[in-house]
């Protein structure tokens, strides 16, 4: 096979990329109680659209109107929410940029957990998801991200720490993984050209958590349940002081071990920070795409950056102060 290059155009399952870096979803913590987007978060897309990113992933968009998990969240739980995506979509294709909604749960209903939930508890959730991903299509979105990652709702369901339920959905990693296959047979059925891709810990790194060869049981059940790609992240999932060259890409022998037994695109996020080790992993393992999410908030146009040939590493060092601060800014560049 030839060598993959990060500047090249290259497709993910059905859209086409102008590169193989993708923004990974970065909460900003900007909309309103109902998940409206304001006027300023408009123009962070604007940036990272215009920054030369392949794709963006969103940030952490609630399929429920009731979830107050954490503050500021954009919500797809309502049709009256659709224009204010749609102009989302608009503007980040103005840029030639493909945009992918991350649908995510916090938490159900103020907090239940997934052994106390009843049956119909868990196909409300199914349909919130679904619902969701319909008003993402409407809103043309080129695909929707199911957050399954970072101990959110869907992240605990699929945890044996968290689910311990003996009925269809627990037991065993496929039981667990039935949410996840009802949520991708779902979207397919009602929105059938939508890239389906997914966010999954390839390990919850706790005792008793979702290790990694359950975590790998589930990505190839939903593999055969038609998902389209997947991105590999795990708990910790901001690794603090990167870098360059030395701590990048933690997660990266997960993702080959994932790319091994499955034959759809994977995306690597965590700690990418240098040109030279990116294009190294790219090419070591069967990895397809990167994924950034620090890096962007300091320099949203650090792919133009690099492709220019300043490929001097990522500004960013890795403090994660921008989690504390209004918008998630950075607040050692201008951003
Ligand atoms: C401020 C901030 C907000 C984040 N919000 C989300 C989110 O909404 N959804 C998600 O899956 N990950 C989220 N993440 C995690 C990142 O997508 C990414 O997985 C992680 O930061 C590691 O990648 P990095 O080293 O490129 O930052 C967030 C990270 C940061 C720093």
């Amino acid at each position: 096979m030839s060598e993959k290059k990060i500047f090249e155009s290259a497709k993910l399952h059905n859209i086409m990329l102008k590169n193989r870096l993708i923004r990974s979803a970065t909460w900003e913590g900007m909309a309103d109680i109902d998940g409206h987007i304001p006027d300023k978060l408009y123009d962070t897309y604007e940036e990272l659209a215009k920054g030369g990113i392949g794709a963006i992933i969103t940030g952490f968009t609630s399929v429920a109107g009731d979830d107050h998990y954490f503050g500021g969240m954009v919500r797809l739980s309502d049709d009256e929410l659709i224009p204010e995506h749609k102009r989302l979509t608009d503007l980040c294709h103005k840029e030639s940029c493909p945009v992918i909604v991350q649908i995510a749960l916090g938490e159900y209903a103020n907090g239940i957990e997934p052994d106390d939930m009843r049956k119909e508890d868990i196909h409300k959730v199914i349909s919130l998801f679904i619902d969701a991903a319909i008003r993402a299509d409407k809103a043309e979105y080129d695909g929707v991200q199911i957050h399954a990652a970072h101990g959110f709702f869907l992240s605990r369901f699929i945890s044996p720490a968290y689910n311990h339920r003996k009925d269809g959905f627990g037991g065993s990693s496929q039981k667990r993984g039935r949410i996840l296959v009802e949520i991708i047979n779902g979207i397919r059925e009602k929105a059938s050209s939508m890239h389906i891709t997914m966010k999954i810990n390839c390990s919850d790194f706790m005792r008793g958590g979702l290790d990694a060869q359950e975590s790998f049981a589930i990505c190839k059940l939903c593999e055969d349940a038609g998902i389209n790609s997947i991105e590999i992240s795990g708990n910790g999932t901001s690794v603090p002081g990167i870098k360059p060259g030395v701590n990048e890409a933690y997660f990266k022998e997960y993702a080959y071990e994932v790319s091994e037994m499955t034959d759809i695109p994977i995306i690597l996020v965590g700690g990418h920070r240098s040109v030279n080790n990116m294009q190294k992993i790219l090419n070591e393992g069967g990895v397809e795409f990167l994924s950034l999410s620090r890096p962007l908030i300091c320099e949203p146009n650090l792919p133009n950056r690099w492709k220019s040939g300043d490929s001097s590493p990522a500004k960013c060092i890795s403090c994660n102060i921008c989690y504390q601060t209004t918008g998630h800014k950075c607040i050692y560049c201008k951003n």
